[in-house]
């Protein structure tokens, strides 16, 4: 095995020589779980489910169905439990809110069905419980010898018991979400385009992107795909919030440029909800979302196997069948890469003089990968991104309750190992005032700039202190 985080020898195996470094035997051994799927075809047969993803992900309504998902999911569904999270003042593993979040878009996107756990109550879900135990199967998979992990899964022991259990989970799910969309079909209840222009939908249906694959194709892809964007998007989410409550002069600037798109005076009772076209102005948001997944690729290595001998740009003789790591992990931390400072979170080193956001190559920005395999889903992934991060930084104030090292899971996706505990309080609040000049009682929604623990007993109309529920509000304009 070979491990490398050399621009140069990235381009030479993701791009100029891509024919010669698939996937390969060993990964396919390895990731198993995913099925026959875009992830773990090689060759002709990727070719062919590379164009059917593109074509999906590219289409106008492929577009225009995300967005009415993401605007359901935040605006009805999250922001409903994030204002019980902080009216209660209850203390919330973001992370794992995240991911259930971003899961109900990536099953809608793929399925076009909501996934079931949506509401106030906090239970595990099955999907999202079954993808971590097979997360950590496959990287104990990639750490041990085969003929070990092998013996375990003959045996039905460890994490290869929970691996297998994982995919009868996640088989039950995808199967049921088939048999649903089977009978609309049967029934004649095929929805619109704008109401359901899932994956499954276009399979099941054979439309003009889909033509008509078989039962495990169709289980395999669609279960890959809510994979693809669930994992990613929450665990780059999540992390881009832990470094977000330690950098109080990127949470200045990032609020700066909400509130230049969404001046305070609008803000409503109701949380506030970023368009698409609104998020698309967020430079200095997106500068510090590809900082963070710079500093922490969720897919931290990416391997290939050689078909035959080579030699890379670095020098170093590649044998057949010898596979070659690429550490998207490391590539962000090489100073002949990104400078000497290339350790520190500077999300200006992604904007031009101009104000515009500086493009690297992706054999230097290996977060999504490089090459024909480049992630399909960059441009979605990054709008999901600025969407969800813009929301909640403009409603609430995130504050860091246990402030862990945030080590990243022992995991080939890099979540954060014990979540992220926040607790959330809403930046506006509804207040009634008095104006001075003529003394009449108006409502008004106002900036709430720090909730405190009740310290002072408050006089009800006191300037710029208004006691809520035990804490005060500490307003970042008079009233
Ligand atoms: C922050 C979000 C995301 C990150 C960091 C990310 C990253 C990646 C990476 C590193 C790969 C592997 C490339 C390789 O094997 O060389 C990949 C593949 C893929 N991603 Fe993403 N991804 C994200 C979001 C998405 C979304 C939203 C979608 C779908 C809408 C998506 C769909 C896919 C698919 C289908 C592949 C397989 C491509 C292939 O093998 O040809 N991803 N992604």
């Amino acid at each position: 095995m070979l491990l490398t985080s050399d621009p140069a020898n990235v381009r030479h195996i993701m791009s100029t020589n891509f024919s010669n470094y698939p996937k390969g035997p060993e990964w396919k051994k390895q990731f198993e779980f995913f099925g026959d799927s875009v992830f773990t075809f090689d060759f002709e047969e990727w070719k062919h489910h590379r164009k059917v993803i593109r074509s999906y992900t590219s289409h106008r309504s492929f577009q225009q169905f995300a967005g009415k998902i993401v605007r359901d999911c935040i605006e009805i569904e999250l922001s409903s439990v994030l204002d019980h999270v902080s009216n209660q003042q209850i203390v919330v593993d973001l992370e794992g809110l995240l991911r259930r979040y971003i899961y109900y878009f990536a099953c809608c996107i793929s399925t076009g069905y909501k996934p079931k756990f949506v509401g106030l109550a906090f239970s595990e879900d099955k999907f999202l419980k079954a993808t971590d135990d097979a997360c950590d199967a496959i990287t104990a998979r990639y750490l041990a010898p085969e003929s070990i992990w092998k013996l375990q899964r003959w045996f039905g022991l460890g994490k290869e018991k929970r691996l297998s259990e994982a995919r009868k989970t996640i088989d039950k799910i995808i199967d049921d979400y088939m048999s649903m969309k089977q009978e609309e079909m049967s029934k004649g209840e095929i929805r619109n385009d704008e109401e359901d222009f899932s994956a499954l939908k276009g399979y099941t249906t054979g439309n003009e992107i889909f033509e008509q694959a078989g039962h495990k194709v169709i289980r395999d892809s669609t279960m890959s795909l809510i994979f693809a964007i669930e994992d990613t998007t929450s665990s780059s989410l999540s992390r881009f919030f832990w470094i977000f409550a330690k950098n109080p002069k990127v949470e200045t600037k990032i609020r700066q440029e909400l509130e230049k798109i969404r001046p305070v005076t609008e803000a409503r009772e109701s949380s506030s909800f970023f368009s698409e076209e609104e998020v698309s102005k967020m430079v200095y948001l997106q500068a510090a979302l590809l900082e963070t997944l710079r500093l922490f690729p969720p897919a931290s290595m990416l391997s290939k196997t050689a078909v035959e001998p080579d030699t890379l740009p670095s020098g170093h003789h590649i044998s057949q069948n010898t596979m070659v790591v690429i550490s998207a992990y490391a590539m962000g931390r090489v100073r002949t890469i990104w400078g000497q400072d290339c350790l520190e979170f500077k999300p200006e080193r992604w904007i031009m003089e101009d104000g515009r956001i500086r493009h690297e190559p992706p054999h230097k920005f290996s977060a999504f990968g490089s090459g024909p395999r480049i992630c399909p889903g960059k441009d979605v992934g990054l709008t999901l991104l600025k969407t969800f991060a813009a929301t909640i930084i403009y409603n609430y104030h995130v504050q860091v309750v246990e402030d862990r090292v945030g080590a990243p899971k022992n995991n080939f996706m890099l979540h954060l190992d014990h979540g992220l505990m926040v607790r959330l309080n809403k930046r506006w609040t509804k207040c009634f005032y008095h104006l001075k000049i003529n003394s009449v009682a108006k409502t008004k929604f106002i900036v709430v700039k720090e909730w405190k623990p009740y310290k002072v007993k408050p006089r009800s109309l006191q300037t710029g202190i208004k006691m809520v529920t035990g804490l005060v509000a500490v307003f970042e304009d008079e009233p």
